[in-house]
C-alpha cells in the first residue's frame, strides 16, 4: 500500500495537536509505521523545502520550521497520499474547509499546523521519507483492524 509523510509543525506540537492529529489519521483506518520526534537543523529544513528557495517566504519558513521539534510521521493505506492531504486541507487554513486539520486548528498562513507531502508532486513522499526515517525506522506490520477498514484482503 501507499505510504505518505507528515509533519506535526512546532506550532501543533507546541499547542498539544499530536495526539488529535495521530487520532485522525488512525480513526481513518490508515496504518502508523514510523513515528519520530525531532528537532530539524537548518540544513534539513532547507533540504526538506528546498522546492521554495526562491520563494520570499523561504528564511521564514525554515526559521519557523526549526524554531522547536516536530513530530514525523509514516502513514501506509489506500490513496494515502491524496487521502491525507484532503484531510490536512488547503495551504493557508483560512480556505481550508472545517472538518480539516487546517481547517479546524490553524487561522494563519504561515502557522498551519501540519505538513504533508504532495499528492501531485510524483516522488515527494519517497524523498521525504529518504530524507527523515532510515529504513529499519519504518515498520513492517498487519493491522488486524483492516479486514474491517478493507473489503479486499491484501492491505
Ligand atoms: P506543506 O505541507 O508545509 O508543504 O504545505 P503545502 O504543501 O500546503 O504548501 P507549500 O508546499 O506550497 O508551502 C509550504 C509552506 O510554506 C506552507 O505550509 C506555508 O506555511 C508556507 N507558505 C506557503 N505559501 C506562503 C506564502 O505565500 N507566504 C508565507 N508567509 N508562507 C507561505
Ligand atoms: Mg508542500
Amino acid at each position: 500500500d501507499e505510504r505518505t509523510f507528515v509533519m506535526v509543525k512546532p506550532d501543533g506540537v507546541q499547542r498539544g495537536l499530536i495526539g488529535e492529529i495521530v487520532s485522525r489519521f488512525e480513526d481513518r483506518g490508515l496504518k502508523l509505521v514510523g513515528g519520530k520526534f525531532v528537532q530539524l537543523d537548518e540544513e534539513l529544513a532547507k533540504e526538506h523545502y528546498g522546492e521554495h528557495e526562491d520563494k520570499p517566504f523561504f528564511d521564514g519558513l525554515v526559521e519557523f520550521i526549526t524554531s522547536g521539534p516536530v513530530f514525523a510521521m509514516v502513514w501506509e493505506g489506500a490513496d494515502a497520499t491524496r487521502q491525507v492531504r484532503a484531510m490536512v486541507g488547503e495551504t493557508d487554513p483560512t480556505e481550508s474547509a472545517p472538518g480539516t486539520i487546517r481547517g479546524d486548528f490553524g487561522l494563519d498562513l504561515g502557522h498551519n499546523v501540519i505538513h504533508a507531502s504532495d499528492h501531485e508532486d510524483e516522488g515527494a513522499n519517497e524523498r521525504e521519507i529518504d530524507l527523515f526515517f532510515d529504513d529499519d525506522e519504518l515498520v513492517d506490520y498487519d493491522l488486524d483492524t483492516s479486514a474491517w477498514v478493507y473489503e479486499e484482503e491484501d492491505h
